[in-house]
């Protein structure tokens, strides 16, 4: 059981997770001070815990770490804030706690300015991920009408205990390369992650793992923190010379700075944190089924196999053409066929029609309805793309409404992929976007939208606002409003968070979409790479991935088809090609593939992800548990890729994970058995093809107790590589 516990005499609250704990205290003068953060402990040990250790060096010494809410002592802060006399800095006097289930809410005043801060903790029962968040008040009345200055803002500041050796793993990349693993020593000083695009970014994504160097994937003890925000961040990570290891973070980015006014609340998304000692696979695990548990608006379903124009035909889209490709999809068991860009207004390239959202009549005469019901009437759902925060300066929308775009007086209006920025936080803007949204949705049967997001913000500001810093914020408030209402108002409706690939992507616009598009990158062999960083957090229910076209259209790069299939399959299968150029032994080979996803999809989708390998092992191999209610492994999928060949360099068996050792598994492909036990200590045979782009799919099920099976199969048995497709 998850719970809260006050120790009053000690001035101290215990958060219990299933099985870690999180402490925190008051100090003499008020301030809440870190306690502790890792395996179990009960309210009476916790109490026990000495504070940092003071090492008496003299005043330079002073402010070590610890905090919970403004930093590490003169390390990064998490609250910065100037009053209107001039002052800066608060002075907390605790005023009471009120504790409601798993939650916690710590309540603090300044001692003279009008602020007040409630500090956020939530703990579940199924979960040992720990929500934070921050509520902000200004609580002038008449006599202070003065707003209060806010330089930073954050959720919640992390401590950790000492470690030996820290490490930080983070992913860093760009547009088409997102979510590559960092993993590295911690330098001293301060290390900052950070989005300034006014989104999560392709650059970084707002989560960090921490260990003390030893952690492994299966083994060690690992601290994690992500921000589920999907504008400007930042998060500071502060290695002292001799005191232990903090980080801070929260929404807008450095320089930003914006007013609470007299009587507003502002309340900072949530910056959530996990502790395990089951390695890094164990963390990211944990991140997954947190997310299946309390983000996904809709985690049981299983997602549907999707086709997307984009890479066959680009903008290039009409009826005619659509057909064709519709025709195929469903032959290849698509499930849902979405139409992406081009199809509205004067939309004919990425230069012109953006913000006009009508169907162009010279390429569906009669409207979307006829593709739509071609799409219905061979079994799949429907769905469009998207990008309702954009327009080109071509356009009807920004020829009569230049206004609404976000602009500065006396500054240049930057054009990037052609297009600008529409001020959605300006309610007209957010009016009229969910109007069209909602006729469109009204209009036809549409069950799926692609979201999309292509550049970042630039000059944001609305001339006559006098606090456009706030703007930052009021952007992605007012994104995530209109997303919310139209799932309420159409609750059938299905969404991909989508940036140019995998530009936003983060637990904030995650608890309103079902799934992202994790890079426009497609080509097989990077995508291993960028699937890998993607799952350190993000599920596999969620990571949206194509089979296209060989050579693929970025890289260049030829791949087989099983290839490009396997590592799709690894995440939401879809298919983005030109299936009008596929051979028929390509489309049969297609389709049968596509039918080995919808069998294995329960346990991509609902599995405990392991990887087994690194991603830039010789062959990297994933492998998806699916339990039975009693948590007994009941069913495996290993896939592994082999993207060069070396001569003498034998593939060795892999050892499984997380199987029952009593258990005897039987092969779906070849009927082998084996036992569990063999398995865990000697690994799975790999017999992949030979030569480059090598890959298998092994699909495992625990037989009942005492069924019949075949002798166990000794080596070679069911193989990666032969045993499915
Ligand atoms: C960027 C997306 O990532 C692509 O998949 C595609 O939808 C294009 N935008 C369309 O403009």
């Amino acid at each position: 059981m998850s719970r809260v516990t006050h120790l009053a005499e000690h001035r101290l609250w215990l958060l219990t997770t299933p099985a870690t704990s999180y402490a925190l205290r008051l100090d003499d003068e008020d301030r809440p001070r870190h306690v502790h953060w890792g395996a179990r402990l009960t309210a009476e040990q916790a109490a026990t815990v000495p504070p940092p250790v003071s090492r008496d060096a003299g005043s330079f010494q002073t402010g070590g770490p610890g905090g919970e809410l403004e930093g590490p002592g003169f390390g990064p802060p998490s609250l910065d804030v100037r009053f209107a006399d001039g002052g800066a800095g608060v002075e907390w006097r605790y005023r009471g706690h009120a504790i409601d289930g798993g939650d916690l809410a710590v309540r603090f005043a300044d001692r003279h300015h009008p602020l007040e801060i409630t500090l956020h903790y939530r703990v579940h029962d199924d979960t040992d991920v720990i929500e934070r968040w921050t509520v902000l008040r200004h609580t002038g009345d008449g006599d202070s009408r003065d707003p209060v200055g806010l330089l930073r803002w954050d959720s919640a500041a992390w401590t950790l205990p000492p470690l030996p050796a820290p490490r930080l793993s983070h992913v860093a990349g760009g547009w088409a390369a997102e979510t590559l693993l960092r993993r590295e020593a911690l330098p001293y000083g301060e290390t900052v992650l950070t989005s300034r695009r006014g989104t999560t970014g392709h650059q970084a994504n707002p989560w960090v793992m921490l260990d003390g160097g030893q952690a492994t994937e299966e083994h060690g003890e690992v601290w994690s923190a992500a921000l589920a925000w999907s504008g400007s961040w930042r998060i500071t990570v502060h290695r002292p010379a001799f005191d232990a290891v903090g980080l801070t973070g929260g929404s807008g980015h450095d320089g930003l700075s914006w007013r609470l006014a007299p009587g507003e609340t502002w309340r900072s998304p949530v910056f959530a944190g996990v502790y395990g000692a089951a390695g890094f696979g164990g963390i990211s695990r944990q991140w997954h089924s947190y997310a299946l548990r309390h983000v996904l608006p809709h985690p049981d379903e299983l997602r549907p196999v999707v086709y997307d124009s984009w890479e066959a035909t680009g903008f290039d889209v009409d009826l005619a053409g659509q057909l064709r490709l519709v025709e195929r999809a469903a032959a290849l068991g698509a499930e849902l066929y979405v139409l992406d860009d081009g199809w509205f207004g004067a939309r004919r390239s990425q230069r012109a029609g953006l913000g006009d959202w009508r169907v162009a009549r010279d390429r569906f005469p009669g409207g979307l309805d006829p593709l739509i019901e071609a799409v219905r009437a061979r079994g799949m759902r429907f769905g469009l793309w998207v990008e309702p925060e954009m327009v080109n300066p071509d356009s009807d929308l920004y020829r009569e409404r230049p206004d609404w775009v976000l602009h500065l007086p006396n500054r240049r209006r930057t054009t990037l992929r052609d297009q600008l920025v529409l001020d959605f936080a300006r309610p007209e803007v957010a009016g009229w976007a969910y109007d069209w949204l909602d006729r469109l949705l009204t209009g036809h049967r549409i069950d799926f939208l692609k979201w999309d997001f292509n550049r970042p913000l630039t000059e944001v500001g609305r001339p006559g606002h006098d606090d456009p810093g706030r703007l930052w914020t009021d952007h992605v408030r007012s994104v995530y409003a209109v997303i919310d209402r139209l799932r309420a108002a159409h609750p059938h409706l299905r969404i991909e968070t989508c940036a140019g690939g995998g530009g936003r992507v983060d637990f904030g616009i995650l608890a309103r979409t079902d799934e992202a598009w994790a890079s426009d990158n497609t080509d097989a062999v990077d995508r291993i790479g960028i699937q890998h960083g993607y799952g350190q957090v993000y599920p596999a229910r969620t990571m949206a991935a194509w089979v296209t076209d060989s050579p693929n259209p970025l890289t260049g790069r030829a791949v087989p088809l099983r290839f490009r299939f396997h590592v799709a399959m690894s995440g939401v299968l879809g298919l983005g090609g030109d299936l009008t150029r596929w051979s028929a032994a390509e489309l049969a080979e297609a389709a049968g593939l596509v039918a080995l996803y919808k069998e294995v999809r329960p346990a991509v989708q609902h599995g405990a992800l392991h990887r087994l390998t690194r991603a830039d092992a010789p062959v990297t191999a994933v492998q998806y548990v699916l339990g039975d209610a009693a948590g007994a492994a009941d069913e495996v999928v290993v896939l592994a890729w082999r993207v060069t060949a070396r001569f003498g360099h034998t593939a060795a068996p892999l050892r499984l994970a997380a199987l029952d050792p009593g258990a005897v598994y039987r092969d779906t492909g070849t009927g082998a058995a084996h036992h569990g036990a063999v398995l865990l200590a000697h690994g799975l045979p790999l017999d992949l093809p030979p030569g480059d782009h090598a890959s298998g799919l092994t699909r495992l099920v625990r037989l009942p107790a005492g069924a019949p099976h075949g002798p166990p199969s000794p080596v070679p048995g069911g193989r990666v590589g032969t045993s499915e497709a």
